[in-house]
């Protein structure tokens, strides 16, 4: 029987839809095989356009680092694999921008001229373009989990330190049962779990819990040293 292709919109919270593509890197089975990991998937609107070029040669140049914190990029664009390949070689090969060049996209570009993938993770809004995706980011953590969500229009280029930020901001989450405020980058105070009693709540107003700072009782932070983060975060 003939799979239906869904048109939603994945939620924060469930696992992320599975799907099997072929990519500038070879076949993918998404996410199985990115287990253990966490990955960021993208979509961009178009091969060969100017906004695209600037966020694949910034992404691309930022690999490493994202490959540190044990994050894998995998983008999708509805255009075919010779597109795509050709696209590539031309960014390696001709394009120079900010001081990036001879840059080599070295993470899988999906193929998805059906559109299948695209219309799983909601990446197609027809508000914006029937035939075109958004720049879509979706954060993916090694349970195959999605953790994050941002869509922006055609128009608009990602800031791909926000991105950085947010990987690092959900890992040290998990790793510390703490919030991350506004803005928060390692080594700023982060936001302790709210006070789960009348109790609690009076003595961290009252100063009794040690290293703990209230704005009120429903706001309080701690201070988590730079390098405690980071040593965690940068762990595989
Ligand atoms: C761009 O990447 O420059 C672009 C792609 C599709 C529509 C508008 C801009």
């Amino acid at each position: 029987m003939e799979e239906t292709v869904q048109h939603s919109i994945p939620r924060i919270g469930e696992k992320a839809p599975s799907f099997k593509a072929v990519t500038t890197q070879g076949e993918i089975d998404f996410p199985k095989q990115y287990e253990g990991s966490w990955v960021i998937l993208f979509s961009h609107p178009a091969d060969f356009t100017p906004v695209c070029t600037s966020e694949f040669m910034t992404f691309a140049s930022m690999e490493n680092q994202f490959a540190e914190l044990n994050c894998k990029l995998v983008g999708l664009s509805v255009d075919g694999l010779y597109s795509h390949i050709a696209w590539l070689r031309t960014i390696k090969e001709k394009i120079s921008y900010k001081g990036m060049k001879d840059v080599e996209v070295k993470f899988p570009l999906i193929e998805d001229i059906t559109m299948e993938v695209a219309k799983k993770y909601g990446m197609i809004q027809p508000g914006e373009s029937n035939t075109k995706a958004v720049r879509a980011v979706f954060i993916i953590d090694p349970k195959g989990v999605i953790r994050a969500m941002i869509y922006y229009p055609l128009s608009m280029g990602r800031n791909f330190d926000e991105l950085y930020r947010a990987v690092q901001a959900l890992k040290a989450a998990d790793e510390f049962s703490i919030a991350t405020p506004a803005d928060w980058r390692p080594g700023d105070d982060v936001i302790v779990p709210t006070a789960g009693s009348c109790g609690v709540a009076k003595d961290r107003m009252e100063g009794k819990v040690e290293g703990v700072t209230c704005h009120d009782w429903f706001f309080c932070t701690k201070k988590l040293d730079k390098d405690t983060v980071l040593k965690a975060i940068f762990k595989k």
